[in-house]
C-alpha cells in the first residue's frame, strides 16, 4: 500500500491584479506522506499559505485561481470536486488552523457549543455523546479543567488556549490531514513549545498528517519528518529533515540555517540573508534568488534551473549542482 496520503503534481495558483499576475504557486510539486509531519519553510511571500489553501479550496475570490496541476488525496483530484464534496473533504478528512485562531473562532458562542457545532455538521453523534466527545477533545489538546473551559467564550481564554480550542476542533472529525499555517507565530515562545508538542503527541496517537507551514527552522527541527522548502513560488530544496538540516545544498536553504545558527552546532557569526524576496510583478528571469545569492554564475541570470532528484532522494533546484556534480 502507497504510503502516499497526497500527491501534488505541478499546482499553479495564480492572482489577477490590477498591477498583473501573481504567480503566488508556480508549479509546485510534493508529497505528503500517511502520518508524517512536512514542514514546508521559506520566507514571507513564498506561496506557503497559498499553497495550502489549494489544497483546501480556499484560494481566495475573485482574483485568485488554480490554474494548473493535480493535488491527489486518497484516489481523487481534489482540484475536480464540486464545492459540495469539497466542503465534506474538509470537514472530515483535511482540517486546518491558522495563525490567529480568534479570527476563526466565534465571539458570540462558547467554546463547547463551536466544537460541538462541528460533531453535528460532520457525524452522526447524538447530544449526549457530543456533550462527552466535547470534554474528550478540549482534555486531549492540554487544556485544564475542560468542565469549565466549555462554558466559556473565546475572548475569555488566553492566545494559546484558543489555539488549542482550534486544534480540538479541527480534530474532531479525526482527520487524516491537518494543514497548520504558522499556528505558533503569535504565541511567545513557551506557549508555542506546548502546543507544538500536543500536535507532535496528536500525530503520534491518532497517525495524523500534519503539513506544518512555517517560517521559522526551529518549529521543523522539532517537529517534521521531510522539509519543502519554497522561494518565489516554487520549490526549491526537498528532502528529510536529517538532510536539510545536516546537508542543505541550496543557497537559499544554506542562509536560512545561517541566521539559525543554534540549530546547526555553527560557530559562524549569525547572518542574514542579504536583499530581499523579488516583487511577484518583477521576477527575475533565471534563478528568483540570483539577486541575492553569492554563488551566481552566468546561467543563473538567464534561466530557471530545474528542481533535481538527488540520489539520496533529496530534490534541489540549483545550478550549482550542473557544475559540481552534486556538491554545493
Ligand atoms: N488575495 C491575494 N491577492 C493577490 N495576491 C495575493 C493574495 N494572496 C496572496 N497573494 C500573493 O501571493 C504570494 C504568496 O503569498 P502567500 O502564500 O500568502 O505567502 P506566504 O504564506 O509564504 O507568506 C505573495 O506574493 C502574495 O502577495
Ligand atoms: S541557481 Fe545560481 S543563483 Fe540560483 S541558487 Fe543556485 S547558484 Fe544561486
Ligand atoms: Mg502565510
Amino acid at each position: 500500500m502507497s504510503n502516499i496520503l497526497v500527491e501534488m503534481k505541478n499546482l499553479k495558483t495564480f492572482f489577477n491584479t490590477s498591477e498583473g499576475t501573481v504567480k503566488a504557486v508556480n508549479d509546485v510539486s510534493f508529497n505528503i506522506e500517511k502520518g508524517k509531519v512536512l514542514g514546508v519553510v521559506g520566507e514571507s511571500g513564498c506561496g506557503k499559505s497559498v499553497t495550502s489553501l489549494s489544497i483546501m479550496g480556499l484560494v481566495p475570490k475573485p482574483g485568485g485561481s488554480v490554474v494548473g496541476g493535480e493535488i491527489i488525496f486518497k484516489d481523487k483530484d481534489l482540484l475536480k470536486l464540486s464545492s459540495d464534496e469539497m466542503r465534506t473533504v474538509r470537514g472530515n478528512e483535511i482540517a486546518m488552523i491558522f495563525q490567529e485562531p480568534m479570527t476563526s473562532l466565534n465571539p458570540v458562542f462558547t467554546v463547547g457549543m463551536q466544537i460541538a457545532e462541528m460533531l453535528k455538521l460532520h457525524t452522526d453523534m447524538s447530544s449526549d455523546e457530543i456533550d462527552k466527545r466535547v470534554i474528550e477533545l478540549i482534555d486531549l489538546v492540554g487544556i485544564p479543567r475542560p468542565d469549565k473551559v466549555v462554558k466559556e467564550y473565546p475572548h475569555q481564554l488566553s492566545g494559546g488556549m484558543r489555539q488549542r480550542v482550534m486544534i480540538a476542533m479541527a480534530l474532531s472529525c479525526n482527520p487524516s490531514l491537518l494543514i497548520a499555517d504558522e499556528p505558533t507565530t503569535a504565541l511567545d515562545v513557551t506557549v508555542q513549545a506546548q502546543v507544538l508538542e500536543i500536535m507532535k503527541d496528536l500525530n503520534k496517537k491518532f497517525e495524523t498528517a500534519i503539513m506544518l507551514i512555517t517560517h521559522d527552522l526551529g518549529v521543523v527541527a522539532e517537529m517534521a519528518d521531510n522539509v519543502v522548502v519554497m522561494y518565489a513560488g516554487k520549490v526549491v530544496e526537498e528532502g528529510t529533515v536529517m538532510e536539510i538540516f545536516h546537508n542543505p545544498k541550496h543557497p537559499y536553504t544554506v542562509g536560512l540555517l545561517k541566521s539559525r545558527p543554534d540549530l546547526i552546532g555553527d560557530d559562524d557569526k549569525l547572518s542574514c540573508i542579504r536583499g530581499m524576496v523579488p516583487s511577484p510583478y518583477d521576477m527575475p528571469e533565471g534563478c528568483a534568488f540570483e539577486p541575492r545569492c553569492d554563488k551566481c554564475m552566468d546561467i543563473c541570470k538567464t534561466r530557471m534551473p530545474e528542481l533535481k532528484v538527488l540520489e539520496n532522494g533529496s530534490k534541489v533546484r540549483c545550478w550549482l549542482l550542473d557544475e559540481k556534480g552534486g556538491n554545493v
